[in-house]
């Protein structure tokens, strides 16, 4: 079982690759963000205690996510692989995720993080926000948080992989199809 991380800030393209990643090599893609998302349109009691969080750019509890990471997988015995796409976000969270995965005999093979600056990520979400309509991406002050919990949060995760040697950084400023084939060279 293969297990691969796509890493990056808001709008990096995580979301974008993982869909072309998975197509390619029959990967299970897990995106948190969607996972919470479809919880949300249900209206289930989880969505409900994520909703405010969400909307605002705060990041939801471990628990929560680390327990809907674990059903996803458990529930995919069959897949050659997964690809994980903006989990896990916080030091407790990989921890957690590397105790899931070492129970099942796993472990994370390798860290793909799509690097683009600050600017950038306001011009992305900018665009999308046109096409799709979620509320975090709605105002600027909401990116702000967004990007600011991804620097305080979760870039403390790039020394946490690179101790481990499973850390691997891509340029994220060019076409979808440059980055997927940089990407692609290191599955
Ligand atoms: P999540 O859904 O994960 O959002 P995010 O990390 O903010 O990332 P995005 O989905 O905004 O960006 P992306 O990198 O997927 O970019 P995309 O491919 O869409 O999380 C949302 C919220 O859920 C969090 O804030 C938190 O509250 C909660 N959450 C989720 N996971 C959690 C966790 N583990 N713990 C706690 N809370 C959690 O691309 C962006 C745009 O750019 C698109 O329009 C795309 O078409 C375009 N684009 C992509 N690549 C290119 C390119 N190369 N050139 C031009 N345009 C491009
Ligand atoms: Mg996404």
């Amino acid at each position: 079982m293969k297990y691969y991380l796509l890493f990056g800030p808001p709008g990096a393209g995580k979301g974008t690759q993982a869909k072309l990643l998975a197509d390619k090599y029959n990967l299970r893609h897990i995106s948190t963000g969607d996972l919470l998302r479809r919880e949300i349109s249900n209206k289930s009691e989880l969505g409900l205690a994520a909703k405010a969080l969400m909307d605002a750019g705060n990041l939801v509890d471990d628990s929560i996510v680390e327990k809907m990471i674990e059903n996803e997988i458990d529930g995919n015995p069959t897949v050659p692989g997964f690809l994980f796409d903006g989990f896990p976000r916080t030091v407790a969270q990989a921890e957690a995720l590397d105790a899931l995965l070492e129970k099942r005999g796993g472990a994370i093979d390798k860290v793909i993080s799509i690097i683009i600056d600050d600017a950038l990520v306001y011009e992305r979400i900018a665009h999308r926000a046109a096409v799709e309509k979620r509320k975090d991406d709605s105002n600027s002050d909401i990116i702000k948080n967004r990007i600011k919990t991804y620097h305080q949060m979760t870039e403390p995760l790039v020394d946490y992989y690179k101790d481990k040697g499973k850390y691997f950084e891509i340029e994220g400023d060019g076409t979808i199809e440059e980055i997927f084939n940089k990407i692609s060279s290191l599955i």
